[in-house]
């Protein structure tokens, strides 16, 4: 039995204690949960409670170590606040631990190279939940892309709706400092798509973009309203932009219930002052075996999905992706993911194509996407992450810490780019002699 403990007892955190305590108990026990909030880790153990489980010893994390020695902890799985993964990845692995860390595995590239120094250091294992290799879309593109010979030149684009969107301007992720931003908060997924599709790595990186859509700079568009916070503001009703929390049990207990102990406010307004972070990114990638990417995130779009065209010397592969045509109003307060939070109105389709020279385009059939869990990666990459007799993963699907490195890289070249205006070196930020 392989003894997990948890750090960072938020929403995130709710699927791997499912994934530990039901599908994957045969083979994994979690022995301990730490969290700043005791109300969130006691409502993490009542949920497990509710449905007949023994409660899980709840730490505060300033006894992180100590939990690590008294409940002989195996692996530490990271799902805080982005800006803390690394402090929990380093205690892990000096103390001896494997560890699994939520996406983008840090914010920065000081704290990026104190992980990779530890992790050779020490040898310890370190995986990072690159979720979307696991989409059995993402798969097929790994699979067919040999279809089209040679590699010169990826177009990506996606879109996320004013719901999913508009609740990174929220919460934490709104202040920079936290979240690395959405080029590294968001984009690193798909950053981490590319290399792991191209086999290759960021070289330099020239980015725009800016704060168009939400915060103060929004107000213009016109549909900002004069509130906080949406919990208890009249203002706030009728707002599509509003998060109602307290009508939904898992965010009541989350995050209402827990204020009094941190005051983190999960529902602020979108156009609330202090927003650090942009909505609208346009990115251009070299790799360093030659091919290039032009790269658009939007965060306030009218849908939601996503568009990758790869030029190829032997024909084009295209993948599209519309997991919402369009955010309807009954749902539009809701979080992705959560129930109620997509409405039936709201419809999705896909289609992967290969379209070879002088040949009609070939449609590509997927099996096992699922509209639930990231296309229905979340089951999978849980699977491949907890049980030692996970089947064999010939696409190489497990991500370590050079991967989340790279992924990081790019995004923080891009935020570099960004403040800079110029063109940046991967090499300069981070030391290629580290990345290994
Ligand atoms: N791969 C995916 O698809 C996916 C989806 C959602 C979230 N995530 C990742 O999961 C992580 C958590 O996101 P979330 O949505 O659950 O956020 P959340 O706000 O619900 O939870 C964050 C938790 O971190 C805790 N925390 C705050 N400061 C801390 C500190 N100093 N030390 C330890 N814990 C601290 C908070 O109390 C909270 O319980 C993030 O890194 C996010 O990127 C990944």
């Amino acid at each position: 039995m392989t003894r997990f403990a948890l750090v960072g007892a938020g929403a995130r955190a709710g699927m791997f204690i499912r994934a530990l305590t039901t599908d994957h108990a045969d083979v994994a026990q979690l022995v301990a949960l730490a969290d700043p909030n005791p109300a969130r880790l006691a409502a993490h153990n009542r949920r497990l409670q509710d449905q007949g489980q023994e409660p899980i010893a709840a730490y505060d994390v300033s006894d992180f170590t100590e939990m690590l020695k008294r409940e002989r902890v195996d692996v530490v799985l990271v799902t805080t606040v982005d800006r803390y993964h690394e402090q929990y990845l380093v205690a892990a692995m000096e103390a001896g631990c494997d560890a699994v860390t939520e996406k983008p595995m840090t914010t920065d590239a000081a704290s990026c190279r104190r992980i990779l120094a530890t992790q050779r250091r020490t040898g310890r294992n370190v995986r990072v939940t690159f979720n979307y290799r696991y989409n059995p879309l993402h798969e097929a593109v790994k699979r067919e892309l040999a279809q089209i010979g040679e590699i010169g030149s990826v177009h990506f684009e996606w879109l996320l709706d004013v719901r999913h969107g508009a609740d990174y301007f929220r919460r934490w992720h709104r202040d920079k400092a936290n979240s690395g931003g959405l080029l590294v908060h968001k984009a690193g997924h798909h950053f981490d798509l590319v290399n792991w599709w191209l086999d290759d790595e960021p070289e330099t990186v020239f980015a725009a973009g800016r704060l168009f859509f939400y915060g103060e700079q929004g107000r213009r568009h016109g549909y900002a309203r004069d509130y906080e916070r949406a919990h208890g503001a009249a203002d706030a009703e009728g707002d599509p932009f509003a998060l109602r929390m307290a009508d939904e049990p898992a965010m009541r207990e989350l995050y209402l219930d827990a204020e009094r102990h941190d005051g983190y406010l999960r529902d602020r307004n979108v156009f609330a002052p202090g927003v650090t972070i942009e909505d609208d990114m346009a990115v251009l990638v070299r790799y360093a075996r030659g091919a290039s990417m032009s790269y658009h995130l939007t965060a306030y779009a009218p849908w939601e999905g996503y568009r990758v065209m790869v030029n190829g010397s032997r024909g084009r592969l295209e993948l599209e992706v519309v997991e919402t045509d369009h955010v309807a109003p009954a749902a539009a307060a809701g979080v992705k993911g959560e129930p109620g939070s997509v409405s039936t109105a709201e419809q999705g389709w896909r289609r992967l194509l290969i379209r070879p020279f002088w040949a009609p385009p070939r449609e590509i059939d997927v099996d096992g996407y699922s509209r639930q869990g990231h296309g229905g990666a979340d089951v999978r990459m849980l699977a491949d992450l907890i049980r030692p007799d996970a089947p064999a993963d010939p696409l190489g699907r497990t991500a370590n810490a050079v991967d989340g490195a790279r992924a990081l890289l790019t995004g923080l070249a891009a935020n570099e780019s960004l403040a800079t205006g110029q063109a940046v070196r991967v090499q300069d930020l981070l030391d290629p002699e580290e990345i290994k």
